[in-house]
């Protein structure tokens, strides 16, 4: 049984975009509580994220955007609540789980390894055996197959700055690792991509960059949870912003629906929105 879903701002949906909505969400989470000690993580938070959509979440430090989409992706385990994945109830005790299940976590640091090359840093953990004996037996890797296969899932993403897969990363700029650690997760039959901050340490040339690559990746039908405090490049990408504060939902907008200025004047608790229905 699927959760119920949650209202949409759908007037406020461009005409183009409202197909998206007309599916059952991908990932549903109901009610997520998380203490920490006395601090309230999150205080019963509900999301909803669809197939082919770009969903921000913003707030302010500590209001939780990092807790919410750790609780999605394994990396804690809420108290309480629940989480849904094409309609049917997840429980995910570490981030190996969610990966397992399809969902992907880019964080701004520790994306990638500097030392070992593309096509490693692509097939990082999950690196291909060579077929028959010589994989099964001798545990050799396929590297011509993974040097090949990450060719084409860069190349899939239009980062066409990057020739030689055999590079290492550390040569690349901050904006082609991004690309990289992108590429990676949207690599391996994901359904969902978070990320979390993804241009927060990048030039304006980069962070184009790797917006460029979140609307391919919504294109192609994943579902992208974007966290960012970069209000321009969220009202470029994002379908629908989710304002996260003091551990709670405070409401959910889009770009048509609100200004900048009033997303960071709920986010900061300036203006409150009315409830939807
Ligand atoms: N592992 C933890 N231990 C203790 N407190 C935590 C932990 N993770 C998050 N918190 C607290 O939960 C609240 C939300 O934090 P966080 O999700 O990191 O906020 P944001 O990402 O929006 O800046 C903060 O008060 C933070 O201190
Ligand atoms: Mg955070």
């Amino acid at each position: 049984m699927s959760a119920e879903r949650l209202p949409l701002t759908h007037d406020a949906i461009p005409e183009s975009r409202r197909h998206i909505y007309e599916s059952d969400p991908i990932l549903s989470a109901r009610d997520l509580v998380i203490t920490f000690g006395r601090v309230v993580g999150l205080d019963g938070v509900n999301l909803d994220l669809y197939k082919g959509e770009v969903l921000a979440v913003i707030g302010d430090n500590g209001a939780g955007k990092s807790t919410l989409i750790k609780c999605i992706t394994g990396a804690y385990v809420p108290d309480s609540g629940t989480l849904e994945l094409e309609g049917k109830r997840v429980t995910f005790r570490r981030p190996q789980d969610a990966r397992e299940a399809g969902i992907e976590t880019v964080y701004q640091q520790l994306a990638v390894i500097p030392a070992l090359d593309i096509a490693s840093n692509l097939y990082l953990a999950r690196e291909e055996r060579r077929p028959g004996i010589l994989g099964s037996v001798f545990r050799m890797l396929d590297k011509k197959g993974m040097k090949e296969r990450a060719g084409t899932s860069v190349q899939n993403l239009g980062i066409q700055t990057i020739q030689n897969m055999g590079q290492a990363v550390e040569t690349l700029s901050g904006g082609q690792r991004q690309a990289v650690a992108v590429a990676r997760a949207a690599a391996f039959g994901s359904k969902v991509v978070v990320l979390d901050e993804p241009t927060a340490a990048l030039g304006v040339k980069e962070s184009g960059m790797v917006l460029d690559m979140i609307k391919q990746l919504r294109d192609t039908g994943l579902a992208v949870i974007l966290i960012s405090h970069n209000m321009p490049h969220v009202w470029e990408v994002a379908d629908r912003i989710h304002i996260q504060r003091l551990g709670g939902c405070a409401g959910v907008i889009t770009p048509q629906s609100h200004e900048m200025g009033d997303g960071v004047a709920i986010m900061t608790g300036a203006k409150t929105l009315e409830p939807t229905a």
